[in-house]
């Protein structure tokens, strides 16, 4: 029988071991100019998308789309004795934050389409992750890795972890989250931050028995980010790539998915259909796991698409949107298109391209990686902080998302962020921060364009809580 789920570098096409011990990264990373992400696939003929009701713990719903589980099944463990696995750490991460994971909800706020009715008639939907553990979204994507390490040891193909640190570079949510199941789930955790990280996460970290490394830009130390050196050093030495970044660990993507097979869910409970779906990017796993969310679904028979996604970054720094505007250009020329068709036309053009010429030059961006993403060449600033990556890891998976979808970047300045930002909280009565609001600036920049049509219905994430 094959197996229910496959690992594949998304770069290079290399198919990993199924029952790989350390599925995070592919083998052939650093071999050249490829984009190696590692990816997982479901065999429809074996996983099915859970409809109607089930458990509000989304770890425990979706839990046969994740490769953990697919992987401890075929080894034995049964389903019974993974749900309660979920539920002990799950139990713990409770302990530790007050609440453990819960579907988070979606919904619309009369507040919010009073404001903004004029230009998005047809209606904005929030996904509002600020309750969620440790504040924000990421803590999905690290309580996936968790499972998954945690069924590599029960079935005996990695050795048990006490002795096996978990490592991730973040001053913010993926920091706080990464502590936070860490110490759930009883393992030693080493974040690298650097020296301007905000002190109040610090000092919350270090309640939590996080080990802090401090990284400092210093003379003699390799280009880029120290604090990213001083994770790279920690997993090459043996930590587990305990982060929220694809290339490092694709698995990653696995718990961040949830937060999308939630929206494919309740979309699917309330007979809505989204037009447009704004994910504020920065690494680009969150906007990666959502995508995959939606091709998971649809693959799985669920009568779902991916809205018209854009990807919303700031004018502070947007790789993702320049590597975007490149391959856009190329098929685009191949398609005969006028360079100076506005950005919706254009989207709708290039989604209209043969699936064959798009797959074809996103074949070709996977292979040529230093022409299309290179670290952003200023010192990044904007209120909305979080999203100031100056590289977006999960760049591909984003782009092919928003060219099968018809969607686009959105670049938005600080006034737009500002603005989204006291709409959002004074007509939902949520604390989002600047970027947890985010997406809806893109939004907004939109329908003040004029882009956005009376009908369309619109989604955003509120992906994080003001600190
Ligand atoms: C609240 C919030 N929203 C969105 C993002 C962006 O997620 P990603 O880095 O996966 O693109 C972050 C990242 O730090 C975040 O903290
Ligand atoms: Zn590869």
């Amino acid at each position: 029988m094959t197996q229910a789920s496959t690992l594949v570098c998304a770069g290079c096409g290399a198919v990993l071991p199924f029952d790989s011990a350390e599925p995070y990264a592919c083998p052939a990373r650093g071999v050249g100019d490829v984009d190696h992400v590692v990816g997982r696939t479901l065999d429809p003929a074996q996983v099915r998308f859970p409809t109607e009701g089930g458990d509000p713990n989304p770890f425990v719903r979706y839990r046969e789309l994740f490769h953990g589980y697919q992987l401890g099944r075929a080894r034995g463990l049964r389903d019974e004795a993974y749900v309660d696995l979920v539920r002990e750490l799950d139990a713990e991460v409770a302990k530790v934050w007050g609440k453990g994971f819960v579907t988070t909800p979606l919904g619309r706020h009369a507040g919010l389409d009073d404001r903004l009715g004029s230009v998005v008639p047809g209606g904005v939907w929030v996904k509002d992750e600020t309750g969620n553990v440790a504040g924000s979204h990421k803590a999905r994507h690290l309580m996936g890795i968790a499972l998954l390490v945690e069924v590599t040891e029960r079935v005996g193909l990695a050795r048990s972890g006490a002795d096996r640190p978990l490592a991730i570079a973040s001053c913010g949510n993926a920091a706080l989250a990464a502590a936070v199941v860490a110490r759930a789930w009883n393992r030693r955790l080493d974040v690298f931050i650097p020296p301007d990280a905000n002190p109040r996460v610090v000092e919350t970290l270090e309640r939590l028995g996080a080990r802090i490394a401090i990284c400092q830009r210093a003379e003699g130390t390799p280009p880029g980010d120290p604090c990213y050196h001083g994770f790279r050093k920690a997993v090459d030495a043996g930590a587990v790539p305990f982060c929220c970044q694809g290339p490092d660990n694709g698995l990653t993507i696995d718990g961040g998915a949830t937060l999308g097979y939630e929206l494919v869910s309740q979309l699917a409970e309330s007979g809505v259909v989204l037009d447009r779906l704004f994910v504020q990017v920065g690494g680009g796993a969150l906007a990666s796991a959502c995508v995959r969310a939606f091709h998971d679904a649809e693959a799985l028979g669920v009568h779902v698409r991916l809205p018209r996604l854009h990807a919303v970054q700031t004018r502070g720094a947007y790789p993702l949107s320049r590597a975007y505007a490149r391959i856009a250009a190329r098929i685009g020329s191949r398609l005969g298109l006028d360079p100076a068709h506005d950005g919706l036309d254009r989207a709708m053009r290039l989604r209209g391209a043969a699936a064959s010429v798009v797959e074809e030059e996103l074949a070709w961006a996977g292979s040529h990686r230093s022409e299309l993403m290179w670290p952003w060449e200023e010192e990044p600033k904007s209120v909305a902080h979080g999203i100031l990556d100056d590289e977006t890891y999960d760049w591909l998976a984003i782009v092919r998302g928003m060219l099968t979808s018809g969607g686009h970047p959105v670049v938005v300045d600080e006034a737009t962020l500002v603005e989204a930002n006291e709409a959002g909280r004074e007509s939902t009565g949520i604390d989002v921060d600047e970027t947890g609001s985010s997406g809806l600036a893109g939004l907004l920049d939109l329908s003040k364009r004029g882009l956005v049509t009376p009908t369309e219905r619109c989604g955003v994430l509120f992906s994080g809580v003001r600190r």
